[in-house]
């Protein structure tokens, strides 16, 4: 970190003077490094201009969202959602960001049933009665990213179903109750993980969520099955994902190897994800895309 006097201007662009802008933060994350923490480096923290550019990323986010949700319904194919998701981000300006990104042939991310996450939209896949699918929208707008995602119940699904999605939506609740600075993701990982065992579910381990909004996926990586009092300490600008994915039977999963996108539970039971982006802030957070 380069180092400031008390009366330059602070690092962030604010314009106000470090004594009075970043200084104590910066002070605050040495001490708990110096004690072995995990902190963030600089530029994990957003600058106000950078979190101004990020809001405006998820309002479409989270516009794309509701659209998707005023018209799915079954006979609808997931490749017609990815039709909608491209035409309703570009006609706002901004860019689907999973397009082409690390060969992802589609504009969004669609994963119905026993799919965990990462499934590739195509007209093969006609939405049914009983259906449920998670529907992960991901913006471009001018340079910020934002990321979300939610799921949906198709007509008249189980009531085991429900619950898990109900459950899985609740969790983000359980873990954004531990996001405030100087607590650690851990904190957060653990009151999920917590959560979705002691109603009888299991948490995928081996994918999490991210740091977003000056890339797509950024530092820290952000796990549901982590421990109180481990991982990255939170701190004031950090913006990650709160996105867990929660299994009705067993934690295990696959990837597809005729594509190595598209996940599934190796039991075959359903998984559910909800995924919102938050910013850590002095009182605590801030949702910006669910
Ligand atoms: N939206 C996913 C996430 O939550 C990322 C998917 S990568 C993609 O991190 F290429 F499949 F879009
Ligand atoms: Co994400």
């Amino acid at each position: 970190m380069e180092k400031l006097g008390r009366n330059d201007v602070c690092w962030c662009g604010s314009g106000k003077k470090y004594k009075k802008c970043h200084c104590n933060i910066d002070e605050k994350i040495v001490e708990f490094k110096n004690k072995g923490s995990e902190v963030p480096a600089r530029n994990l923290l957003k600058t106000p201009q950078q979190i101004q550019g990020i809001k405006e990323s998820c309002k479409i986010n989270i516009a794309v969202l509701d659209y998707v949700g005023e018209h799915i319904k079954a006979g609808v194919s997931t490749e017609d959602i990815n039709r909608w998701v491209y035409e309703e981000t570009t006609g706002r300006g901004a860019i689907p960001a999973p397009l082409n990104y690390e060969g992802f042939p589609k504009s969004v991310c669609t994963s119905v049933n026993n799919q965990v996450c990462h499934g590739i939209p195509s007209a093969d896949v006609v939405l049914k009665d009983g259906d449920i699918i998670n529907v992960d929208v991901s913006t471009i707008l001018n340079g910020y990213f934002s990321d979300s995602s939610r799921m949906y119940c198709i007509g008249e699904v189980s009531p085991e179903k429900k619950r898990l999605v109900d459950v899985t939506k609740e969790s983000i609740k359980v873990g954004l109750d531990q996001v405030k600075p100087w607590g650690f993701l851990g904190d957060m990982g653990q009151a999920i993980n917590d959560f979705a065992k002691e109603n009888g579910y299991t948490v995928v381990k081996e994918i999490g969520g991210h740091g977003v909004g000056l890339e797509f996926h950024e530092a820290p990586w952000v796990s549901y099955v982590s421990k109180k009092g481990t991982e990255m300490l939170m701190v004031p600008g950090m913006i990650f994902t709160i996105e867990p994915m929660i299994n009705m039977g067993a934690s295990d999963i696959y990837i597809d190897d005729e594509n190595d996108w598209e996940v599934y539970t190796v039991d075959g039971q359903p998984s559910a994800q909800w995924e919102i982006q938050v910013l850590v802030t002095e009182a605590g957070y801030e949702i910006l895309a669910y």
